[in-house]
């Protein structure tokens, strides 16, 4: 891969298109008021409550909650990662896209595209299939694809090859210096190199665009390792890929569901019983990576699990990472297999429809994950509750903000009789209904007064849509040192985001903050209706931020004087108290100096 995309570039074409021509070229858009709508993309609704704002660059869905700028768009409408987003924006304007270069590469070997790695993997692979066909070795080799079930086509369509038991198949043939990038050989000490995948089945790894990116290898007998996987290369991310994704979109590009299970012949044997749509991970658990690649082509992901004691743990392993990708419309089911079952053996035993209906009825996530803790502990016994909340808040916590989300708090009070959980769970739910669950995040850092937005948030919310202001915040020379308000350290945050970037709308800041800590709280402050007309953002803003400022001096004025009165003040402290005393603020009349 080459390097990386320019931050400036991103930024560039984030002010070059209007996500207003973008969004109607895939969703026809209406103009009502300051706003486009449409029917929303994401989410099945009869009314419009997907909503397009120009100036903020910005969409927002008041029905599902999805939001973000046009390259968020791009990702969630075309399934994209980020780097392809990017790509497809930068065509939809007409422009190409840069890349840095990398610096570890310009050191090794310098190479614009990897295109030539690609090759070298097509060419080994077709190397390994046609080792297969022919020979005393892959004469054995076939014969024990044949023991196992595997048919002609089900070898074809995953490309199984064989790595014949030879120290020097591929270094005879192919270039030493791309294998060994390719991660197909190892050195040895004295620098000599050998293959290494030897005696071995191979099963290519391949991406979504039939790219060659790795392989696993499995012994024909019990030896150890019974299974061998590419290091990790510049083209295989262990981490990130999964084995079969590429087979199971060339059967269907949109599946019903996708079924996750352990091993490369789970993944074959299904296939070979009709059921093309499981994936394996790569003897790694499923990470979170994984799950957000498969929630793009499908809304439903079924783990399939052994079910022995290691198989049941890794099950409950997953959680974490499913908890954390679980939006709404999103669903995660559990499938525990009987004792020393595997998907391959099940299904040869059970045939499909018996694979098919214990896959119909594995349990949802909601039910595994309380059953998990009603077996585990007793919830007749006020202890056992205890502990039920605080086992399971951990996980409910990494929730996106969703409908379903809410549910699972509701149950986990149900289940708990415990009513405090509100103070965690519903700490905004006050949020106007204008949509603004999304603020939620916000309120959390930003206090509200009543129904009426605070100065804070005021403040805050017009500096993110207009980044512009920070201008003005610059021209008042704020000594911040002492000073604090709810939401001090996010607006402090964005002051200098805007000051080192300089992003000229809400959508480019946002962008700044993309997978940042920060990065709800940002996109709810950019969503935030502050029913401020054009003409009088700045004095709106210069108000709010005086008040706040006031506000704040008043509540460090308070502490300091009070400290003063019972423990003393430091000199530091001293000198600020001076500096307060001497700054032109307005100090309320009810404090007598
Ligand atoms: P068989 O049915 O025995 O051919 O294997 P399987 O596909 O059922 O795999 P198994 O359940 O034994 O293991 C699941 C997955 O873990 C495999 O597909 C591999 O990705 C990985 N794995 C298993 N054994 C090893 C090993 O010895 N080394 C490595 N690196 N990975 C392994
Ligand atoms: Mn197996």
């Amino acid at each position: 891969m080459s390097g990386r995309i320019p931050r400036e570039f991103i930024d560039d074409l984030l002010v070059r298109v209007d996500i207003v021509d973008l969004i109607d070229s895939h969703v026809p858009l209406k103009k009502t008021g300051n706003n486009f709508v449409a029917r929303c993309p994401f989410h099945a609704e009869k009314t419009p409550s997907f909503s397009v704002n120009r100036k903020k660059q910005f969409f927002h869905c008041f029905g599902c909650g999805a939001s973000g700028n046009a390259i968020s768009f791009l990702m969630e409408f075309s399934h994209l990662d980020f780097v392809e987003a990017v790509e497809d924006l930068a065509a939809f304007v007409g422009i190409d896209v840069p890349r840095e270069s990398v610096e570890y590469q310009s050191s090794k070997q310098k190479k614009e595209d990897s295109s030539e790695l690609y090759a070298l993997m097509e060419q080994v692979a077709g190397f390994y299939v046609e080792r297969l066909r022919s020979g005393v070795e892959g004469k054995i080799a076939a014969e024990y694809l044949k023991n196992r079930g595997v048919g002609g086509a089900s070898a074809s369509d995953f490309m199984l090859g064989y790595a014949p038991d030879e120290w020097q198949a591929l270094t005879a043939r192919f270039d030493s210096k791309l294998l060994l990038e390719a991660g197909l050989v190892v050195i040895k000490e004295g620098g000599q190199i050998y293959d290494r995948f030897r005696g071995r089945i191979m099963f290519p790894i391949r991406d979504r665009r039939a790219r060659i990116i790795g392989f696993g290898g499995r012994v024909l007998d019990n030896s150890l390792p019974k299974y061998l996987n590419s290091p990790e290369t510049s083209l295989f991310h262990k981490s990130r890929e999964v084995y079969g994704l590429y087979e199971l979109l060339a059967k269907n590009a949109k599946p019903q569901r996708i079924l996750i299970v352990e091993g490369y012949m789970d993944v074959i044997a299904l296939a070979q019983y009709g059921i093309h749509y499981a994936v394996a991970t790569l003897g790694t658990a499923a990470s979170q990576a994984h799950l957000d690649l498969l929630f793009r082509f499908c809304s439903e992901l079924v783990f399939c699990f052994d079910g022995d004691k290691a198989g049941r743990e890794a099950a409950w392993r997953a959680m974490e990472p499913a908890f954390s990708s679980l939006k709404d419309g999103r669903q995660i089911r559990i499938m525990l297999l009987p004792p020393n079952h595997d998907p391959d053996s099940l299904v040869r035993e059970e045939d499909v429809d018996g694979f098919v209906g214990r896959v119909q009825a594995a349990e949802t996530l909601s039910d595994y994950f309380f059953g998990h803790f009603s077996n585990e502990l007793n919830l007749s016994e006020i202890e056992g509750r205890a502990q039920l909340v605080s086992k399971a808040r951990p996980y409910l916590e990494k929730l996106p903000e969703s409908i379903f989300r809410e549910m699972m708090f509701a149950r986990l009070k149900e289940l708990s009789g415990w009513a405090n959980l509100d103070v965690f769970e519903n700490a905004a739910t006050l949020a106007s209904n204008q949509g603004l669950k999304q603020v939620r995040k916000a309120d959390r850092n930003l206090s509200q007064d009543g129904n009426r937005l605070s100065s804070a948030r005021v403040a805050v919310a017009l500096l993110v849509q207009n980044p512009r202001l920070a201008e003005l915040v610059e021209q008042r020379e704020i000594d911040w040192n002492g000073l604090d308000f709810p939401g001090a350290g996010l607006f402090r945050s964005i002051l200098q985001t805007i000051a080192d970037k300089n992003p000229v709308n809400a959508a480019v800041l946002v962008e700044c903050y993309r997978d940042a800590a920060e990065e709800k709280s940002i996109k709810a402050l950019a969503l935030l209706d502050s029913q401020v007309s054009d003409d009088k953002i700045d004095a709106v803003f210069c108000d709010s931020l005086d008040r706040l400022l006031n506000q704040a001096r008043e509540s460090a004025l308070t502490r300091l004087l009070n400290k003063g009165k019972t423990n003393g003040l430091d000199a530091q402290e001293k000198e600020l108290l001076r500096k307060m005393l001497a700054t032109k603020i307005m100090v309320p009349s009810s404090r007598n100096l």
